[in-house]
């Protein structure tokens, strides 16, 4: 039986994952975390099925072993292709990416028109829009889908609002234009960074961050089981993390402020 005050585990292929965690401070912030990235192997986004679900097993056995109360799946390509083995092996309950986000943009979605966007091991498995297609029994929900694999570099070379990106980003969106969708699921950690954009080529569009909508149905999810981490008075000023890397990877930490909006000051490598 886990205790409230254990920690949440959240991991993903690298850096990426540092914005779901970024959405879970603000929602869960008085939570304490251990983030695992495996920044040795990523990406995971143009490999195969069994070696993402091979990838992700170890990820999940990691986290379990720091006894956390909750493991998130922040990596959209292993809750896309791997979340079932997650949900096989683990202990505690397990939170992906894609249920909290469809459900969402199938609320916010007044023409049931729904573009998803992510890598290509994510759109090419189908989960984001069979996820849509279930949710949405009594209506009918119109779900267009495109993998955007250039946004991850982008992101990591820091080019958040550099013209390349917008050209590049204008490419790859067009046709949702065309499709008069009115909500954009963002399919991938790396694309919030981009929302910006996004939202400027798409301005009547609502856009979904599937991390927040994971923090937000977590937060329900250990309230109603009464899990929650006791309330402290005072908000904490430094969110209380535990990095774990399996590799140091040449620009991580001004990657990661990137992500986060602070630094990382300690962090330990670890061989999965
Ligand atoms: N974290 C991955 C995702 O959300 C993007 C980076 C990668 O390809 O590993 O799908």
């Amino acid at each position: 039986m886990k205790e409230k005050s254990n920690k949440i585990g959240i991991f993903d292929s690298g850096v990426g994952g540092l914005s779901v965690l970024k959405q879970f401070i603000k929602y869960l912030p008085f939570e304490s975390y251990v983030y695992l990235g495996d920044t040795a192997r990523v990406p995971y986004g143009n490999k195969s099925a069994e070696t993402i679900k091979r990838y992700a097993k170890e990820c999940t056995n990691f986290l379990l072993e720091k006894d956390v109360k909750l493991v998130v799946v922040a990596c959209h390509t292993v809750s896309s292709v791997a979340l079932e083995e997650v949900e096989k092996i683990s202990t505690v309950p397990v939170v992906g990416m894609i249920k909290p986000a469809t459900k969402s943009a199938i609320i916010s979605s007044r023409n049931k028109k729904i573009g998803v966007i992510g890598t290509r091991a994510t759109i090419t498995s189908g989960a984001y829009q069979n996820s849509l297609s279930q949710g949405s029994i009594s209506t009918k929900v119109e779900v267009y889908s495109k993998d955007c694999p250039l946004f991850v570099p982008l992101v990591e070379e820091g080019f958040i609002s550099h013209p390349a990106t917008r050209i590049i980003a204008e490419e790859y969106l067009k046709e949702f234009r065309t499709l008069e969708i009115d909500t954009l699921i963002l399919g991938c950690t790396h694309y919030p960074l981009l929302s910006k954009v996004f939202a400027e080529i798409l301005p009547e569009v609502e856009l979904i961050d599937s991390g927040e909508q994971a923090a937000i149905f977590s937060l329900r999810l250990l309230a109603e089981n009464n899990m929650l981490n006791e309330e402290r008075d005072e908000f904490p000023q430094i969110p209380d993390v535990e990095f774990y890397l399996t590799d140091l990877t040449l620009n991580f930490r001004e990657i990661a402020k990137t992500f986060l909006g602070f630094e990382i000051e300690k962090l330990e490598i670890v061989k999965l």
